[in-house]
């Protein structure tokens, strides 16, 4: 068998022989004397074969293709260096030496791929259909070795600090993270279903009533929503939980393993402590709760300075009660018609009436564009000026409205005038983390007339808003829950938690789970509190998001082996499918085949 990977032959080898296997790269036949690149997962050697060295195989060598598994001996030589060629390859690694073929076993042959794998594919349905292909290009094989590098990184940091590693059930009960949940129907419990866990909040927190202290978990979580570039329903979680902690305990715990992290994959030294934002402060400057810092454009408040202004959509929103807020996309001004009103669109879809702008041409008044600027007085101008730091080529874009929807809406407009102005170029390096603090402890949900948990239910308030909760007084409590961040990704979050039965029986009366239904379905956790159950805290770090971060890469699909597409579908082995209907029988549903084939 093979004496070497293919990225391991260098010039210290040069005389000896060796065997090596892999897959055919490419092939090129030069007068007669066949290349052929032998690629592994570690990378790629050049072999040679020459008739003087060995006809058989240089005969045989003739038949190779593309991705034919071939095993080769030989010894190894130093690359031909004549006054006119140099044959060294300064891009590979093992590109100053070759292998000189002089046995060729052609191990398993390959048809024709359907795609070729050293080009770019667009159709992310043709790569997850053959996955197994897709995942040969260096690329994805990177990708794959990064996550293993990253997962081991965090099992290591924690393992060393005396966490241990507990799995929970897969097989489970529904707890509430905020999506649906995926059910799987029990054949011996006839009509009875467990859920996927959506992650194991509930699980931890037993284990650390149950004295475990320190737990962590690489955790498979399952909801059932809309998928995006960065989610998935089937996803991974650094998952984590510990007693006798407090909020600053576990931010500092996850900064080292952040650290450690990404120097065993990217090999630099991220700085830390990283800073921090109160949920309060990244909403009213960045207009997120997940603020992209590498782009500038903070928004200002202009409430004072335009309360009187005669254009009303600004005086109005504050007679309102509401704000104007702003930002100067600097050097912007030139933006087109149609850039203006994709914007626009943006806000509409976002919620707001408008987007108010100015196009700042040049320094004096009389040059800008925008709808309303000849109805502001010089002073407002002025003000504006200082305040925006206004120069010629300038954009500034306003939202006026209540303080939360106006800086939501402002925040996906500063988003996407970074991607029209291409902001991000040249700062692809860049590890900007943050920790987003002091969430607030519920929403108001206008629709269903309820409060919601904005985290979830077992999440404890700070300790002034306990009495609060307690009493039924529920607006602006605030949580002891904190997001951490990467260049606007929320890559985890968590909260200390409740950990008395009465504190928790206040959070579910106040998200409107009476009695009865809070001890059916949370009666565990009510019971456990009763029972000494320890102060903690913990947080889940979405492991598939910070590969790909890690990575480089604009989508989670990128750095999991077998992801659903964006319809939910894992195209390799098509699922979901039809059950069998020997399996439905099982379970005593009917298949709809066969309801229908009655018929
Ligand atoms: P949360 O719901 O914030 O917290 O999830 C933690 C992290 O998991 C990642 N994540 C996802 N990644 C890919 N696809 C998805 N559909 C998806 N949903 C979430 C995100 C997110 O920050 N039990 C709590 C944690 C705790 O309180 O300890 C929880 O699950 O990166
Ligand atoms: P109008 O006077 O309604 O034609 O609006 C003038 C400008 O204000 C247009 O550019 C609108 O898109 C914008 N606009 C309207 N409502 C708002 C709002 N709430 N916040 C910001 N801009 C707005």
């Amino acid at each position: 068998m093979r004496t070497h990977h293919c990225n391991e032959i260098r010039p210290e080898h040069i005389g000896q022989t060796v065997t090596l296997i892999g897959w055919v790269n490419s092939v090129r036949d030069q007068g007669g004397v066949i290349f052929i690149d032998l690629r592994d997962r570690e990378g790629v050697t050049q072999c040679v074969f020459r008739g003087e060295n060995s006809p058989e195989a240089a005969q045989l060598s003739h038949t190779l293709r593309s991705e034919d598994v071939i095993q080769v001996t030989g010894p190894v030589e130093e690359r031909l260096k004549t006054d006119d060629v140099d044959t060294k390859n300064e891009n590979l690694e093992t590109g100053a030496v070759e292998l000189v073929a002089h046995k060729l076993t052609i191990v398993n042959k390959a048809e024709v791929l359907p795609f070729q794998l050293d080009k770019e594919l667009s159709n992310e349905d043709m790569r997850l259909h053959y996955r197994y292909l897709d995942l040969r290009r260096p690329r994805m094989a990177a990708n794959l070795k990064a996550r293993h590098v990253i997962t081991k990184a965090a099992r290591d940091y924690l393992s060393d600090r005396g966490f241990l590693e507990v799995e929970t059930p897969v097989l489970s009960k529904s707890t509430p993270e905020g999506a649906r949940d995926f059910l799987v129907p029990s054949r011996i419990n006839p009509g009875k279903f467990y859920a996927l866990p959506q992650a194991p909040q509930q699980y931890k927190q037993m284990l650390m009533v149950a004295g475990v202290e320190k737990y962590f978990q690489v955790a498979r979580c399952f909801r059932d929503e809309d998928l995006r570039s960065d989610r998935q329903p089937e996803f991974t979680q650094i998952d984590l939980e510990a007693s006798f902690v407090d909020r600053d305990d576990i931010i500092a715990l996850i900064e080292g393993m952040l650290v450690s992290m990404f120097e065993a994959v990217r090999g630099v030294k991220v700085p830390a402590p990283f800073e921090r934002l109160t949920w309060h402060d990244a909403m009213d400057t960045f207009g997120s709760d997940k603020p992209e810092r590498r782009i500038g454009m903070e928004m200002v408040d202009l409430t004072e300075e335009l309360k009187n202004c005669e254009f009303r959509v600004f005086s109005g929103a504050v007679a309102n009660g509401g704000i104007v807020k702003a930002f100067n996309a600097k050097g912007f001004a030139g933006a087109s018609v149609g850039q203006i009103d994709k914007l626009t669109k943006t806000a509409q879809e976002a919620g707001a009436k408008g987007l108010a702008y100015i196009q700042a041409r040049d320094t004096d008044r009389s040059t800008w564009r925008s709808p309303f600027v000849k109805r502001m007085t010089d002073e407002e101008v002025e003000a504006l000026r200082a305040k925006l730091n206004i120069e010629p080529g300038d954009l500034i874009l306003f939202a006026a409205d209540q303080w939360e929807p106006a800086c939501e809406v402002l925040g996906r407009i500063r988003l996407e005038v970074a991607t029209m102005q291409n902001l991000y170029e040249g700062r692809e390096d860049e590890l900007n983390f943050l920790w987003v603090t002091e969430f607030p402890l519920l929403a108001y949900d206008e629709e269903e007339g309820r409060w919601t948990a904005v985290h979830h239910p077992f999440t404890r308030p700070l300790p002034e808003d306990e009495e609060k909760l307690k009493k039924g007084e529920l607006a602006g409590l605030r949580a002891q829950a904190y997001d951490v961040v990467l260049n606007g990704h929320e890559l985890g979050g968590g909260s200390i938690r409740i950990h008395e039965a009465d504190l928790q029986s206040a959070m579910f009366t106040a998200l409107g789970i009476g009695e009865v239904e809070a001890k059916a379905e949370f009666g565990h956790i009510l019971d456990a509190f009763k029972f000494g159950a320890p102060p903690h805290g913990g947080i889940a770090l979405g492991l598939d998001r910070l590969v790909m971060l890690a990575c480089k890469e604009d989508s989670i699909r990128e750095v999991i082996a077998f992801p659903k597409n964006n319809k939910g579908m894992e195209l390799m082995t098509a699922s979901p499918a039809p059950a069998a209907a020997n399996a439905l029988r099982d379970l005593r549903i009917k298949s709809t085949v066969e309801e229908k084939a009655k018929v």
